[in-house]
């Protein structure tokens, strides 16, 4: 059994597993299936202020090897979380990012101040929309990016602060240096790339917003390109994630450069992919007389 534990930020994680915000609620109906305390951690569906009802359905469509999803931030608000899943969550011993998303650069600042203290790390959900700013998502432009950051970070005292980066942008690169800037303690890619299904038959578009986020097994080489050029831009810890199925993926991701990672839509394709993620990725390790994960961070070396 190779160590499997990571040290980010500070903060130690029995293994770098953690499930993706969105796709694993709050933790309870997994926790049914398998204690969930086996995981590394758990981002947990992006919070707002108020609660949310979301979008009008159908809001998931499925693809090749994808899905398409615009749930459109559902969630029962930050109180709530607080009084409710944050002590069922403590219990668990895992390591807890609260996924949070605000209208205004004033709001995101709100959020992260009830939450300051109280979880183990605050993950900015950056690809929602400015309304002040006519709509365009907070994490497009650097300069935004950096502003968002910086109005969190000046809420979060004493919990460290992890920018989740959108890949429907010009540079990750330039995007991961402007979180940075703003004082991001570490930074996640990628969140889902914006994309369309259509029914042919009726020929129209098969979820109800028409658009929304690709995610799964098909978005993988993209991810690990990403994770691969925001690693090398910053100095703080990058988080991998988007289309990991199995351990292969794992390693895959942290030869890129990414410290930790997290599991999305694979959970919903097998609700017992993470346990046996961890598993698999140990006996790689085992397999291949490697005693300590930390070792193969950022091992990748380019062709040529
Ligand atoms: C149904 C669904 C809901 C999601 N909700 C959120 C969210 O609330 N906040 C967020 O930052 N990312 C959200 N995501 C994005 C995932 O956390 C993750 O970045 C993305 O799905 C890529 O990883 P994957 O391919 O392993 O799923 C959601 C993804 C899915 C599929």
């Amino acid at each position: 059994m190779a160590n499997l534990s990571v040290n980010i930020c500070g903060v130690a994680f029995k293994n770098p597993l953690i499930a993706a915000s969105g796709t694993f609620g709050f933790g309870r109906e997994y926790n049914e299936i398998y204690d969930i305390s086996q995981i590394g951690g758990i981002s947990t569906k992006g919070m707002t202020l108020q609660p949310r009802l979301g979008n009008p359905v159908p809001r998931i469509a499925e693809g090749s090897g994808v899905i398409l999803n615009a749930v459109g931030l559902q969630n029962p608000g930050v109180d709530h979380f607080i009084k409710y899943d944050l002590p069922f969550l403590k219990e668990k011993g895992i390591v807890i990012v609260a996924n949070v998303a605000g209208k205004s650069f004033d709001e995101y600042g709100e959020i992260c101040a009830k939450l300051n203290g109280l979880v183990d790390f605050v993950e900015l959900n950056i690809s929602c929309p400015n309304v002040k700013a006519g709509g365009m998502a907070f994490g497009i432009k650097p300069e935004s990016i950096e502003k968002v950051t910086r109005v969190a970070k000046s809420s979060l005292s004493k919990t460290p602060l992890m920018v989740k980066l959108s890949p429907n942008v010009e540079s990750i690169p330039v995007n991961a240096q402007a979180a940075e800037r703003g004082g991001a303690d570490c930074v996640s890619l990628i969140n889902t790339l914006t994309g369309m299904v259509i029914d042919i038959e009726r020929r129209r578009p098969l979820i109800a917003n028409n658009t929304g986020g690709v995610s799964g097994a098909g978005i993988k080489p993209i991810a690990v390109r990403m994770v691969y050029e925001a690693a090398h831009a910053v100095s703080i810890p990058v988080i991998g994630m988007g289309g990991i199925t199995c351990g292969k993926d794992v390693i895959e991701f942290m030869m890129a450069g990414a410290k930790a990672v997290q599991v999305g839509t694979a959970n919903f394709t097998n609700a017992n992919a993470m346990p046996e993620i961890i598993a698999q990725t140990n006996g790689w390790l085992d397999a291949h007389g490697i005693k300590d994960i930390n070792e193969i961070i950022d091992t990748v070396r380019l062709n040529g």
